[in-house]
């Protein structure tokens, strides 16, 4: 019996990862970068045995369809290759997000499953190494290895596409993330569906990469300055462009919900009246605030105005895998 147990913590993209390259291997067309968050995270753990005659998964207790467990074997399937191991296996994971609602789940819960056989296999995979395995089960779960800033490099192949720790003189511990949580319930067109039907049919989606990387270098500066203005301007406005490019594809479709909108005014409305918050969105409803932690609870304060406390959800800077 070979055992292993890992907890991995989401991340919110401050340039956002949207489309593949190379929908296999998971190598993006844009580098992304993220923030990984304390509050949010999955816990999993994994047996192998020599005496289990399938695959089995259990998420938050519930026994899985074949489906989800076909999707997770074959992610485990190339950590078996690697370790040239043929034992099915037992996972049991537990998220503390929300699941497929535009929280992260599938950050922390791929790069926890890929931590935890790394543990069970005895693979002893670098943080770099298992970075591109947990690539490999969900893009944005590559960037979850790490904690604080990350940057997601888009690379060309399966070793240089890969996420890596960014420098920051701890410029991370400054800020924190409100999570306004509108819908918690899975969302209608997942990540991986809504970002292949918008490089497939989207005319603004190459306007998007060029505007990925311009941000993305704007942002690495924003960050050795510890500019949070600049911070904070280049995030909001980029989760605008790559939300746009939703709206030019055939069939055009988008994530945000009245409820969004209605929130992204309330944190232009904060933010005119003197306190610096910016929001960013994901492929989901809800609606994520980027501000300072020094300003952290007037700002909540102000938002309660307009939501239920129990929607309001604070997060820092959180750790890598452990
Ligand atoms: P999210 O916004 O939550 O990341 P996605 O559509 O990107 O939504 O991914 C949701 C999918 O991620 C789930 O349907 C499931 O396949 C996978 N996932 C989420 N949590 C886990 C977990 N703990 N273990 C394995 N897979 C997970
Ligand atoms: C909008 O990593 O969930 O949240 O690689 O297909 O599993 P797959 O998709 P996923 O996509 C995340 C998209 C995003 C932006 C981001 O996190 O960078
Ligand atoms: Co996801």
């Amino acid at each position: 019996m070979l055992k292993g147990k890992a907890r991995a913590h989401t991340n919110i993209a401050l340039i956002k990862y949207w489309g593949k390259e190379d929908e296999q291997l998971i190598i993006p067309n844009n580098s992304s970068l993220s923030l990984t968050l304390d509050a949010f995270y999955t816990e999993t753990e994994i047996v192998f045995d020599k005496n289990f005659t399938e695959d089995i998964f259990y998420l938050d207790d519930q026994l899985q369809d074949e489906k989800a467990t076909k999707k997770v074997s074959r992610f485990i399937d190339l950590f078996r290759q690697q370790a040239n191991c043929s034992f099915f296996a037992t996972i049991r994971s537990i998220n503390h997000v929300p699941t497929a609602a535009g929280l992260a789940s599938s950050a922390s819960g791929l790069a926890a499953l890929a931590g935890a056989c790394n543990q069970a296999l005895q693979l002893n995979l670098d943080q770099e190494s298992l970075s591109r395995f947990a690539r490999k089960g969900s893009g944005s779960a590559c960037r979850s290895i790490y904690g604080g800033f990350v940057e997601w490099q888009k690379g060309h192949d399966d070793q240089s596409s890969k996420a890596v720790k960014i420098a920051s003189d701890h410029f991370e511990d400054e800020l924190a993330m409100i999570f306004i949580v509108l819908n918690d319930q899975k969302k209608e067109i997942a990540s991986r569906d809504g970002m292949k039907r918008t490089v497939e049919t989207s005319s603004f989606y190459p306007t998007w990469l060029t505007e990925a990387a311009l941000d993305l270098a704007a942002m690495k500066e924003a960050i050795a300055q510890k500019d949070f203005i600049r911070l904070g301007e280049i995030t909001e406005a980029n989760a605008l462009k790559m939300h746009a490019t939703t709206l030019a594809a055939v069939p055009p479709f988008t994530y945000w919900s009245s409820e969004s909108m209605r929130a992204m005014q309330v944190v232009r409305t904060i933010r005119a009246n003197g306190l610096a918050c910016y929001f960013t969105m994901d492929a989901g409803p809800n609606v994520k605030v980027l501000c300072q932690k020094a300003e952290v609870e007037q700002i909540k304060a102000k938002l309660a105005e307009h939501f239920a406390l129990e929607q309001l959800i604070v997060a820092f800077s959180g750790p890598g895998i452990e």
